[in-house]
């Protein structure tokens, strides 16, 4: 087991803070290899509830060094909050690493972010707002900056000097918003930059080296397979690769290291922001407000309501292939306890013509209807099983459905938030 990669294998949001924090016992190093604070990880053990975004899952456990790789995207503000947030907490965060090639989200990128969402109006994203988008931008454009640019005072700020060049006008003449000085931008991030300093590394080396050691890595994905910039549904996708293929890239290490992909998906399905989701039931129907009130969906970054759905068996198929999954994690089987049935989407219908794997043009997955099949309930509370063979009938089915859908063996099932509400059904 030298590295496995967990990834979500549907829009986001399917508990993989959770699951990264109950297998991190397993492993020595824990790693973010794409996104940013766009991500909103939930980990609750030890009585304590932590939302993390940019630090690794890992981090309640002294024995893991969380490492934030180089295909991340960094705002230091929100990095340097979350570090005093986990030390208040008693978490020491002096084993944390950082990529010195990981791109800096600066003050420009959040504004343009929230701009260009504004001048969309209708056909908006739904972003995070938090710059993720233009920042990815400056890095395919070449002209973004790096954590070890801000190492260096005269390169910082020539780089400062040529960028604010291009966004100065663009900020003020196309969108009517403030411009930037180099020296307010400069003040603030040397401030930042003396901070994390002490946690600079060159984690792809350091990873390799830690492979070549014998030691174990876990790859933490943020976002969700449908939300990847080349695989998801574009455009109504993040900036980054969140499959699994982006571990490799976004990390330095190399893809025989690579053993196992552990895809997580809820029990059913949500989403935040804009976009095609053949599933959702609209929010008007009890069975939204069900999923809505007790899966407490709301987003931990935004605050956001999300959208709800039944499962889509299509989709996890489809993530399976994307991301060579070798084993799923279903969380939030607690969450369907009160419904009579449950709907599972098995295949899609559009002008006639019927689906069964995902639509390769956006029109068509726009327009597709779901087919569904129609599952029993357990109508029984499920919070207390930590066996498969403890829950009831029904539900070992509805797993087991899931399972011959994927093509993928079910390992682990969460039946509720806290670390030890799961089971471990195949996951050694
Ligand atoms: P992530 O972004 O994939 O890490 O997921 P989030 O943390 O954004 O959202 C998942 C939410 O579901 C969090 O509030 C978790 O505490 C919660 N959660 C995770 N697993 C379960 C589960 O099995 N049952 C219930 N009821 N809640 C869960
Ligand atoms: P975790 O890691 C759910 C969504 C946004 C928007 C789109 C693009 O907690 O699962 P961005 O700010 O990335 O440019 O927004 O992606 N999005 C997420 N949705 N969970 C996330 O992260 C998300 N990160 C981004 O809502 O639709
Ligand atoms: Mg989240």
């Amino acid at each position: 087991m030298p590295a496995t990669v967990l990834v979500g294998a549907q829009w986001g949001d399917e508990g993989k803070g959770k699951i990264t924090d109950l297998i991190s016992s397993n492993f020595e190093y824990v790693v973010r290899y794409q996104g940013g604070n766009n991500a909103g990880h939930t980990v609750i053990a030890d009585g304590k509830k932590l939302a993390l975004h940019l630090i690794p899952s890992g981090i309640m456990y002294d024995h893991i060094t969380p490492v934030i790789a180089n295909g991340t995207v960094i705002d230091p503000k929100v990095l340097l909050e979350e570090i005093d947030m986990l030390e208040r907490e008693g978490f020491s965060t002096k084993r944390l690493k950082i990529s010195g090639n990981a791109h800096v989200i600066m003050p420009y990128h959040r504004d343009l972010d929230g701009a260009s969402e504004h001048r969309l109006g209708k056909n908006e994203i739904g972003t995070t707002r938090r710059g993720i988008g233009p920042c990815y931008q400056d890095k395919s454009a070449r002209i973004g900056i790096r954590i070890q640019d801000m190492l260096d005072e005269n390169i910082f700020r020539q780089k400062i000097e040529v960028a604010l060049a291009e966004k100065n006008p663009i900020l003020s003449k196309i969108y009517g918003l403030k411009e930037y000085t180099v020296d307010e931008i400069c003040d603030e991030y040397f401030a930042y930059c003396e901070r994390i300093r002490p946690y600079i590394e060159e984690t792809g080396q350091f990873l390799n080296e830690a492979l070549n050691e014998g030691k174990n890595i876990l790859f933490e994905g943020a976002q969700g397979t449908l939300l990847d910039i080349d695989h998801g549904t574009y455009p109504f996708v993040t900036s980054s690769n969140c499959s699994a293929g982006g571990a490799v890239t976004g990390s330095g290490v190399g893809m025989k290291h690579i053993d196992r992909v552990l895809g997580i998906a809820k029990a059913y399905i949500t989403r935040v922001g804009s976009g095609p989701f053949p599933t959702e039931i609209p929010l008007e129907e009890e069975a939204s407000q069900k999923l809505l009130n007790i899966g407490k969906e709301f987003g931990v970054t935004t605050g956001r309501q999300r959208r709800c759905g039944w499962y889509d068996a299509v989709i996890v198929k489809y993530a399976a292939e994307v991301n060579s999954l070798t084993d799923l994690a279903i969380t939030k089987l607690d969450v369907l306890s009160e419904f009579d049935t449950i709907k599972v989407c098995t295949a899609y219908k559009c002008e006639g013509k019927t689906y069964t794997t995902v639509p390769e043009h956006q029109s068509v997955f726009h327009h597709a209807e779901p087919v569904y099949e129609e599952l029993p309930g357990w109508k029984c509370d499920i919070t207390g099983c930590r066996t498969f063979y403890d829950l009831p009938r029904e539900a070992k089915d509805y797993i087991d459905f899931i399972e011959d859908h994927a093509g993928v063996r079910v390992s682990l099932i969460a039946v509720g938030p806290s670390r030890e509400q799961t089971i471990l059904r195949r996951w050694k």
